[in-house]
């Protein structure tokens, strides 16, 4: 049998205790990687980490709150002396605190936002990228979001946070591509985890949103995992810059009068 994709290879995945990070964790680690998880609840994520054992793997559980520069450097350090090295960065700590119309918001949740999504993007990068290119290269990923590919509306703030990490994963790209670093990214649209249950948690919303995408579906976490997997290993030797959209056609959809051309046909049919 041939080795698994990844065998051999040390990870460290952020927000690793539930949603899309556990998916993604969970998922290295069937691809044969060792993975360090990281995120505050410490139940959860050594819930996480025992399954990653159960996958015969290393885990290291790291309790790290991201908006705690201090504790994030000290906590990737730790990441590397337990996995004895690192070669894949999967930064997916993020969210959004509400949703508002622009005009509603406040310097506070500015604040909060790009504490969450920002700030720590910015010195986890710096941290991945000056170990990756020292110890001869490596892969990021960045979980970015449909939100920042265009209009998102009552999602401004989240949005603008978003589109900064395409922005520094085309960036970063370039800058370490002869280092033999690659980063690249995914954009999910509707994924049913703890951070959507505000529109998941009432069915007209949830049923609104779906109505939204071609495929007529939410996604799952899971749905995420193969090209999370895919991006951070060898098959994607010469992928670098990228941003790969898991959004079943949302983002497909140009515009209004598409949306009612469609909505159109299902009605004829
Ligand atoms: N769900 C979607 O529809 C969707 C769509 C596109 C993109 N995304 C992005 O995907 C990523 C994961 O989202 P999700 O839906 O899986 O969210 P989620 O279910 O809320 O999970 C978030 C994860 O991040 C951790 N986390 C939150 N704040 C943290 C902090 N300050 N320090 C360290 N860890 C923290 C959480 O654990 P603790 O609370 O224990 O810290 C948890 O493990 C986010 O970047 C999100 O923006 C989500």
């Amino acid at each position: 049998m041939s080795n698994p994709p990844l065998a051999g290879r040390r990870a460290l995945v952020t927000g690793a205790s539930r949603g899309i990070g556990r998916a993604i964790a969970l998922g290295l680690a069937d691809a044969g990687a060792d993975v360090a998880i990281l995120a505050r609840g410490t139940e959860a994520l050594d819930a996480v980490a025992a399954e990653i054992k159960e996958r015969g793997r290393d885990a290291v559980a790291l309790t790290c709150d991201v908006t705690d520069p201090d504790r994030l450097t000290e906590a990737f350090g730790e990441a590397v002396e337990g996995l004895g090295g690192l070669d894949i960065v999967v930064n997916n700590a993020g969210g959004f605190f509400h949703s508002g119309p622009f005009l509603s918001l406040t310097d506070g949740d500015w604040e909060r936002t790009r504490g969450l999504n920002l700030d720590p993007t910015v010195r986890l990068l710096r941290l991945a990228g000056t170990h990756l290119t020292a110890n001869g290269g490596g892969s990021v990923l960045n979980v970015t979001s449909v939100a920042g590919l265009g209009g998102a509306p009552r999602l401004a703030l989240y949005a603008l946070c978003k589109a900064a990490l395409v922005s520094l994963t085309q960036t970063l790209a370039v800058e370490w591509a002869r280092d033999g670093v690659r980063i690249n990214a995914v954009a999910p649209g509707w994924i049913d985890t703890e951070l959507t249950g505000g529109f998941t948690g009432v069915p007209a919303v949830k049923q609104a949103l779906q109505n939204e995408v071609p495929q007529d579906r939410w996604g799952t976490p899971e749905d995420v995992v193969d090209a999370a997997v895919y991006l951070s290993g060898d098959g994607a030797r010469m992928v670098t810059g990228a941003v790969l959209v898991l959004d079943g056609g949302l983002t497909s959809q140009l515009s209004s009068v598409a949306r009612d051309l469609l909505h159109l046909g299902r009605l004829a049919a």
